[in-house]
């Protein structure tokens, strides 16, 4: 049975307690849209608050530490994230890849870490402007996922439920220049044979392939029409329960069609 939609808001470092207010908004909203799976992840700081309150929508966090615990300061590690209401975390962006050096290995231990931790993950992927213009991003993200995935142990469980993929083209995000329709079918179509390859018929048919790069209201009916689009991974528009849960409409009308 497919999956429903995911629409997981990124909110990056975007939000003080004054936010508060907008993830009342969303989670109110989400209510009315049962057929979407709605979730945020907010700073740090936010998790356990919006988790408190929320009756709707799943909370998590956008990165973890991928040892238990330790004498690293300033990290946080998976387990502590499931402590205050975390359910998942994303792993891998590109701006944790750009900004923190972080490579294939250590997000693959990181997922490895959120998973036994309980947490499910949200692994992103994506290639570069220069990388597509020389017609290599397929290999690209291909590879760099083969390399991030979790070691598909016995942690992982059914990794349909535990694990997503979000292909974020790195040309597409906060920049309003979203891949076109045509660029993330194909895209998305490799990424399900690799997935199906690594996990079989049944599970890696099931695993949902999120796009994100400048999905806003005006193209997220667009994005969601589009073969093998299980979602969306929103950053600026999800900012405002407006904005975001538009996009979140648009996935659930997407079922309804
Ligand atoms: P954007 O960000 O929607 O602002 O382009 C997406 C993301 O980085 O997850």
């Amino acid at each position: 049975m497919a999956q429903r939609p995911y629409i997981v808001g990124n909110w990056k470092m975007h939000g003080t307690r004054a936010m508060l207010s907008e993830a009342r908004a969303i989670d109110r909203a989400a209510q009315r849209h049962m057929k979407v799976e709605v979730a945020i992840a907010p700073p740090y700081t936010l998790i356990h608050p919006i988790h408190r309150e929320a009756e709707q929508i799943v909370v998590g966090a956008q990165d973890c530490h991928h040892e238990a615990e330790g004498a690293h300061t300033g990290d946080i590690s998976a387990a502590m994230l499931a402590d205050a209401g975390a359910k998942f975390v994303i792993l891998g962006h590109s701006e944790r890849r750009q900004a923190h050096g972080e490579k294939d290995a250590l997000i693959r231990a990181k997922a490895d870490a959120a998973l036994a931790a309980g947490l499910r993950v949200i692994l992103c992927c994506g290639e570069s402007e220069e990388t597509r213009e020389v017609g290599k991003a397929v290999a690209f993200v291909k590879r760099q996922l083969k390399a991030s995935l979790p070691e598909a142990g016995e942690e992982l469980g059914d990794a349909s439920e535990r694990l997503t993929v979000a292909y974020e083209p790195i040309w597409a995000i906060g920049t309003g220049k979203s891949a076109t329709a045509a660029d993330i079918a194909a895209m998305h179509g490799e990424i399900r044979a690799l997935l199906v390859e690594l996990y079989g018929d049944v599970q890696g048919n099931e695993i949902r392939i999120l796009y994100g790069g400048s999905v806003k209201p005006e193209n997220a009916a667009e994005v969601f029409a589009t073969p093998e689009v299980g979602g969306a991974l929103v950053g600026g528009a999800s900012l405002t329960a407006d904005s975001f849960m538009v996009i979140a409409l648009a996935a659930a009308e997407t079922e309804d069609s």
